[in-house]
């Protein structure tokens, strides 16, 4: 069901590094995004997509994990992630990518869980350094990056307390708890 699959599909920011992800399942999954729709149908998303270990060390230092979460610096050694798709914009064909990014990037995450996976897109990137360090030509602008593995950590969903604050936090048993808004605060309007 699509509703069980959007509950399962958190964000992911520990996994079992040592679970390796084929470079044929991440095809898989952007020719899943082929299909998602985009504005004026220009189709300006591009993709590089790593599964190498030896590049996956390089990318994760580009990256900045949970802004909330101040006293955690990232996934450690071990719980870092087995791939990554960096989402980038093909200037060539467009100027602007508008939400094609944000759709793409949940449709894709939405097809990992399927596989059994799960992820994280992410904005906070080191973008200069990992246009560098992955060669990109400057036709190209990075988006984002998605960040995907075998989970490790338990997410769960909770409503938004008396004091509204959405901030996700950690509890002592490293339980991430994301607090969502309930959907009476959602609906400003039914006519
Ligand atoms: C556009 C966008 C950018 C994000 N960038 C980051 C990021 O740079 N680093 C990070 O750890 N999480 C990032 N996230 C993940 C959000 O923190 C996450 O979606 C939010 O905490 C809600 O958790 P949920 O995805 O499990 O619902 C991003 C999410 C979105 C939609």
């Amino acid at each position: 069901m699509l509703k069980d699959l959007v509950q399962c599909s958190r964000s992911y920011r520990r996994f079992d590094q040592s679970a390796r992800i084929q470079p044929s399942q991440l095809r898989e999954l952007v020719d899943l995004i082929r299909l998602a729709p985009s504005g004026g149908n220009k189709q300006p998303l591009k993709y590089i997509l790593i599964t190498s270990e030896e590049v996956c060390a390089k990318v994760f230092p580009q990256l900045r994990w949970a802004a909330y979460l101040k006293d955690w610096g990232g996934p450690q050694e071990g719980e870092r992630p087995a791939a990554y798709v960096i989402v980038l914009g093909d200037t060539a064909i467009a100027s602007n990518f508008g939400v094609d990014p944000g759709i793409a990037m949940q449709t894709l995450l939405l097809g990992a869980v399927e596989q059994g996976l799960g992820g994280c897109m992410l904005a906070n990137i080191l973008r200069d350094e990992l246009m560098t360090l992955l060669e990109i030509p400057p036709q190209f602008e990075i988006l984002n990056v998605i960040a995907l593995g075998k989970p490790v950590e338990k997410v769960v969903v909770d409503p938004v307390g008396a004091g509204g604050d959405i901030k996700y936090w950690r509890d002592a048993q490293q339980i991430h708890h994301v607090p969502k808004r309930a959907l009476s605060d959602l609906i400003v309007g039914e006519k």
